[in-house]
């Protein structure tokens, strides 16, 4: 993990409410799918960082896309290109996909579409099938798709049916899990979307890993802000043991 002052290349909104930024990180960065960066707000009043995942890192660039919540990211949207952002980078453990897994299923919802577009990245060229399940909240939502269609098959849903067929990724993964097999299953977003994916995998016998959405202090383990409860009682941190768990290892 390193502190570096990065250099924003580009900072555009690409949907409704949704940004992506790249930022030089002036070295070479090597990054896993499903890792993160904490992105300083910069301005001396918002001193706790924003975590983000990483969506593309090619050399010292790095691409992240977020969507307008609160004082934080109004904040990161108003940096102009050449402005300079405090990254803490890489971050977390990442979605680790075995050798023998040939056949990934990817569902995103939300905000955690973004980690998914490193999985394709990473594992596309690498030779494995992904079947990527992806839900919106309506079509003005809808971005990343250049990305997205890395994927062997893309289904893409929206809440409303503005764009797609009407309902959500874990319900659009559902009725097509029989037919795909899939190996592995990876996922992001809410926790009641997530909820609802560990009652549809029960029973499966189908591994399958989720990259949680905790609020955030330090982002390095130290701060336990963090910390979400696990099946067995004990607790993780989820910037520093997580964000990616097993789904029958947490309590979501
Ligand atoms: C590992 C990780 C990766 C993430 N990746 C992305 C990403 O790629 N793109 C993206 O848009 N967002 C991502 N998020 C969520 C993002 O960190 C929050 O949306 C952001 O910190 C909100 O900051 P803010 O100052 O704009 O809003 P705040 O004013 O802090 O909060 C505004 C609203 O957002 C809620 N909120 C704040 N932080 C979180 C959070 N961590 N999870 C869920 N709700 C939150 C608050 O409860 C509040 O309702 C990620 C979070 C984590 C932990
Ligand atoms: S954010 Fe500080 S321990 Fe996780």
């Amino acid at each position: 993990m390193k502190e570096v002052l990065a250099t924003v290349l580009a900072n555009a909104p690409i949907a409704e409410g949704v940004y992506s930024m790249t930022f030089s990180a002036g070295t070479p960065m090597p990054v896993r799918a499903g890792q993160f960066v904490n992105l300083g707000v910069g301005d001396g009043a918002h001193l706790l960082r924003r975590p983000i995942a990483i969506c593309k890192a090619e050399g010292e660039n790095i691409t992240v896309c977020y969507q307008l919540k609160g004082e934080g990211t109004r904040l990161l949207s108003r940096l102009p290109v050449g402005g300079k952002v405090s990254v803490l980078l890489p971050l977390g453990n990442g979605f680790f996909v075995r050798e023998e897994e040939k056949k990934i299923a990817l569902v995103g919802g939300g905000v955690g579409i973004f980690p998914m577009i490193s999985v394709l990245r990473e594992y596309v060229p690498k030779g494995k099938e992904i079947y990527s399940y992806i839900g919106f909240r309506n079509k003005n939502a809808v971005c990343c798709l250049d990305g997205l269609e890395k994927s062997t098959a893309l289904t893409v849903v929206t809440d409303d049916g503005s764009y797609g067929k009407k309902m959500n990724a874990v319900q659009a993964f559902a009725t097509d899990m029989d037919r795909v097999k899939p190996d592995v299953v990876l996922s992001c977003g809410p926790v009641p979307m997530l909820r609802a994916l560990k009652e549809v995998m029960q029973g499966t016998g189908i591994p399958c890993y989720v990259s949680l959405e905790e609020r955030m202090g330090c982002g390095i383990g130290a701060c336990l802000v963090c910390v979400c409860n696990k099946t067995d009682g004990a607790h993780a941190r989820v910037c520093k043991d997580g964000p990616v768990f097993n789904i029958e290892e947490v309590i979501l």
